[in-house]
């Protein structure tokens, strides 16, 4: 199993070049099965959830070749099977994907159901909600939802819930659906408008991605496009936060500011200067942090995957801050690992009372999810001393390079893979 070793104490400083969004790609390559001519998609992260995406696609027939690190060409139409039943699929909760692509194209599905998380309990109440209005039944059993339209008509739905998945979903199974589709109370993220036009740059005729109200008109097919996916806000964020935590000057590079607004509010009200630029923000951390509050919610709102990442830093800023999670209910796991360091989080319900500290002390901690371990990663490069994060394979589904792209920026942090390289590293830096 590989581990992060980290020593910390070193302000962060210089570029990092952002790569594409990984929630983005999860949807875009599912929906690049939606047409029977070749689509070649450019800026994909390359990183665990991603590699996964594409293994299924190419399971179920369709072709997959990589032209370069981050871009890929993929032709749907020789898939001759409408059932995902892999074990690795079950892993990656935005398997679910493949459900609308499938059910759009062929009007039938068959997908291994997506199943517990980490950071909760993730109902597909809405998604199913939606495929039934569109014509669709659908059931449970096995261990698998299956999915079947004899037609796919457009309808009238409102989402109970603001999700992302459930209206990426509907908005892929309308775009072949006869007639129109209205979404109400839908997802406003980046990833939804991002799926939308490229769904349109094939033939779709969406309206609306990014507000709360989505119109779609059923199109008959769709036909191939060149596209290039978005910047990842929540890796920005992170190397954000990672600047503000290590007392750093950081630009993140290949960015949409606009993307990042909730981010960059919060980075200001503790005390760090921001610069904008037009695809760049520089984040410096000159002074003391100072505390504040912060609850998450859906975009425009303060990201849920950025709670872990603010919550880190802000145990290290000056009084005491109050992190409100709205929307997961297990995402303070990092909490115990990160008393481990010094930090003194109080939990209640959904809601963590942070006292800050002066400092955090390196310690033997585990990454209990994707965004916590990239946090404790961040409580690492602050800490003093060294710092040894397990089950790094968490942080890989999400992030390409991270050590690299942190070296790059003078930390000093290694992937290893034993004990006698934990101490090789601990002898070079000491
Ligand atoms: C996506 C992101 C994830 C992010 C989350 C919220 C991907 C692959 N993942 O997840 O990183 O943390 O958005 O920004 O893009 N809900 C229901 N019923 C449903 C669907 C959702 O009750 O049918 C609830 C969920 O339990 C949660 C809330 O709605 O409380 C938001 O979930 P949702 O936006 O659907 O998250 P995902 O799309 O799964």
């Amino acid at each position: 199993m590989e581990q992060y070793v980290i020593k910390g104490g070193n302000p962060l400083v210089g570029e990092v070049v952002i790569g594409g969004a990984k929630n983005a790609a999860l949807a875009i390559l599912a929906a690049a099965i939606m047409t029977d001519e070749t689509v070649v998609i450019d800026n994909l992260p390359d990183v665990r959830d991603i590699n996964v995406m594409l293994q299924a696609i190419q399971g179920i027939g369709a072709m997959v070749e990589r032209v370069d690190r981050h871009t890929v060409k993929i032709n749907g139409s020789h898939i001759k099977d409408v059932n995902i039943e892999y074990d690795y699929i079950k892993k990656i909760r935005a398997s679910y994907y493949l459900l609308g692509a499938l059910l759009g194209k062929y009007k039938k599905a068959c997908v291994a159901l997506p199943g517990g998380c980490n950071i909760g309990s993730r109902p597909i109440d809405q998604h199913i909600k939606g495929f039934k209005a569109l014509g669709a039944e659908v059931s449970i059993e096995h261990g698998q939802i299956a999915t079947e339209a004899e037609e796919l008509v457009g309808n009238h739905i409102y989402l109970d819930v603001v999700s992302v998945g459930a209206t990426i979903n509907i908005i892929m199974v309308a775009a072949l659906a006869k007639g129109n589709t209205i979404i109400e109370n839908a997802a406003k993220e980046p990833h939804v408008v991002d799926i939308a036009n490229f769904l349109n740059s094939m033939g779709a005729n969406i309206k609306g991605a990014g507000t709360d109200v989505i119109r779609i008109k059923g199109v008959e097919r769709l036909h191939k496009t060149e596209y290039s996916i978005i910047p990842d806000q929540i890796e920005a964020g992170t190397f954000m936060f990672a600047a503000a935590a290590t007392k750093g000057d950081v630009t993140v590079k290949n960015v949409i500011p606009k993307h990042l607004e909730a981010t960059t509010a919060k980075l200001l009200e503790i005390g760090c200067e921001i610069e904008e630029y037009d695809d760049a923000v520089r984040v410096v951390a000159s002074g003391p942090l100072q505390h504040t509050h912060v609850k998450t919610l859906p975009y425009p709102g303060y990201p849920t995957d950025m709670q872990p990442q603010i919550a880190v830093t802000l145990g290290l800023s000056e009084g005491t801050s109050i992190v409100t999670e709205s929307i997961f209910e297990n995402r303070f796991k990092y909490v115990d690992e990160l008393a481990r360091m010094g930090g003194n989080i109080k939990v209640e319900g959904n809601t963590a009372i942070i006292s800050g500290v002066e400092k955090y002390t390196g310690a033997r901690v585990s990454a209990p999810d994707l965004r916590a371990g990239a946090a404790l990663v961040i409580a690492g490069l602050a800490a003093e001393g060294i710092t040894v994060v397990d089950d790094i394979v968490y942080i890989q589904r999400g992030y390409e390079a991270f050590e690299e792209k942190l070296r790059g920026l003078g930390a000093k942090i290694e992937r290893v893979n034993s004990e006698e390289e934990i101490t090789k590293f601990t002898l070079k830096v000491s």
